[in-house]
């Protein structure tokens, strides 16, 4: 590795990376040591002002774009050419863990203040981006801010979506975009030159294989859909099981039908039903109307269209007395990285002689749709049992630390490309 950039490399903090993570873990603290963080909500809005407050310390430049994506600009010696992108998010699931999303967001910062602090001139500038509502867990579906950003969706689609209060996107966006007055505001359609997103696994195979760094080669593919049952309110001492439209019995059974289908001996298909809402959710009223989330996954092109046309037909056969309503509500077919960015990666981990290994991701990121904008890749870090999601994730200094190295001299490369 060349005397500048290892350099650069060498300046990533571990110390001050930790802490920004104990720090940022006590905006939406829950108990067991996780976090609850929703895009767009008042946690959110804090972990936003603290993320910028340690950006302008450092005097880089803000900016944000009408979903809220968060930019952070260290400039490049060419202003015109387009910057490189590095970033993740920092919204988290209603049960979340201190390190998804988040860390890739304090790795890009990370990185740009090494980079600034060896006085490292690059000719691209780079940025730090935090997508606006990677998980989807308040308002569905997941990956919004890049999905609007790269184009493959408009915002005004979303803006409508509601949680589980009643709350609109538009309202609680509105909101979020007002806390940062000062930040410059960027259209959308910007040329993007890389991107690069560091993050923790989510799974147990850098840990078992004793590994510190993952080179993603690809994401697999995903479908969700909203399935609504719709049924009749009655008495649940009165009314005879013939005479009902029980929506819940019918959502239960559409379920259970769709179990089957994904059902495969190999493992390797996802299914989850993981959001129902109940109406009127009363144990001594027939229920009315059901609404739950369906989210399937499989690497293989060919099977995950297969799965994901499959399911319409098969909820309209299974309801009985109810009528079903079937609404997709996010498509992303499987993605593989560019070469070129994953051959940057791994040659930055090799020359650091870390012990990497390529592997792909199973959990939906933003880089999916930037990979369909600008050259794209991912780093993994190892965490704790492979487990996410979940209050216990965990990750070692150490490891993100490396992770942030090795993405400070991936980022060096891109921009100077
Ligand atoms: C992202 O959190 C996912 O659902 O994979
Ligand atoms: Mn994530
Ligand atoms: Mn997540």
């Amino acid at each position: 590795m060349r005397e500048d950039v290892l350099d650069a490399v060498n300046r990533i903090d571990e110390a001050r990376l930790w802490d920004r993570h104990v720090q940022m873990a006590r905006i939406g603290a829950i108990p067991g040591n996780g976090v609850n963080r929703p895009a767009l909500s008042d946690d959110d809005i804090r972990a936003r002002r603290l993320l910028i407050s340690w950006a302008e310390a450092r005097g880089f430049s803000i900016a944000v774009d009408p979903i809220g994506n968060l930019f952070v600009r260290r400039e490049g010696s060419d202003p015109n050419a387009p910057p490189v992108l590095a970033g993740s998010h920092m919204d988290s699931q209603p049960r979340g863990g201190r390190f998804d999303g988040i860390y890739g967001v304090l790795a890009a910062l990370e990185a740009l203040e090494a980079i600034d602090a060896a006085g490292m001139k690059t000719r691209r500038a780079i940025e730090m981006v935090a997508w606006t509502n990677e998980e989807g867990g308040r308002f569905a579906p997941c990956t919004m801010g890049s999905m609007v950003f790269s184009g493959a969706r408009k915002l005004e689609e979303f803006v409508g979506v509601t949680d589980n209060d009643g709350m609109r996107l538009g309202d609680a966006l509105a909101k979020t975009l007002a806390a940062t007055p000062d930040a410059a505001q960027h259209a959308f359609g910007r040329p993007v030159a890389a991107y690069v997103e560091t993050h923790i696994e989510q799974g147990p195979r850098l840990e078992q294989e004793g590994r510190t760094i993952g080179i993603v080669t690809g994401i697999q593919g995903l479908r969700w859909f909203n399935v609504e049952v719709f049924g009749e309110t009655a008495h649940a001492g009165t009314t005879p099981v013939s005479a009902r439209k029980d929506a819940l019995k019918e959502a239960v059974a559409i379920i259970a039908a769709i179990a089957e289908l994904a059902h495969d001996e190999t493992d390797v298909t996802r299914f989850t039903v993981g959001r129902m809402l109940v109406t009127p959710n009363s144990p001594n009223s027939v229920a009315s109307h059901v609404l739950f989330s369906v989210d399937l996954r499989h690497p293989d092109p060919a099977r995950i269209a297969q799965l994901g046309a499959a399911v319409e037909p098969l909820c309209r056969r299974v309801a009985r007395a109810c009528s079903v309503k079937v609404t997709p509500t996010l498509h992303d077919d499987p993605c593989t990285f560019d070469a070129g960015v994953v051959g940057a990666i791994e040659r930055a981990a090799g020359e650091l002689r870390l012990p990497a290994l390529r592997l792909p991701s199973g959990a939906s990121h933003d880089a999916n749709y930037l990979s369909r904008v600008c050259p794209t890749g991912m780093i993994f870090v190892p965490c704790e049992r492979g487990i996410s999601h979940n209050e216990a994730e965990n990750a070692t200094p150490g490891d993100l630390a490396a992770g942030a190295r090795v993405l400070a001299a991936t980022l060096i490369e891109l921009a100077n490309r």
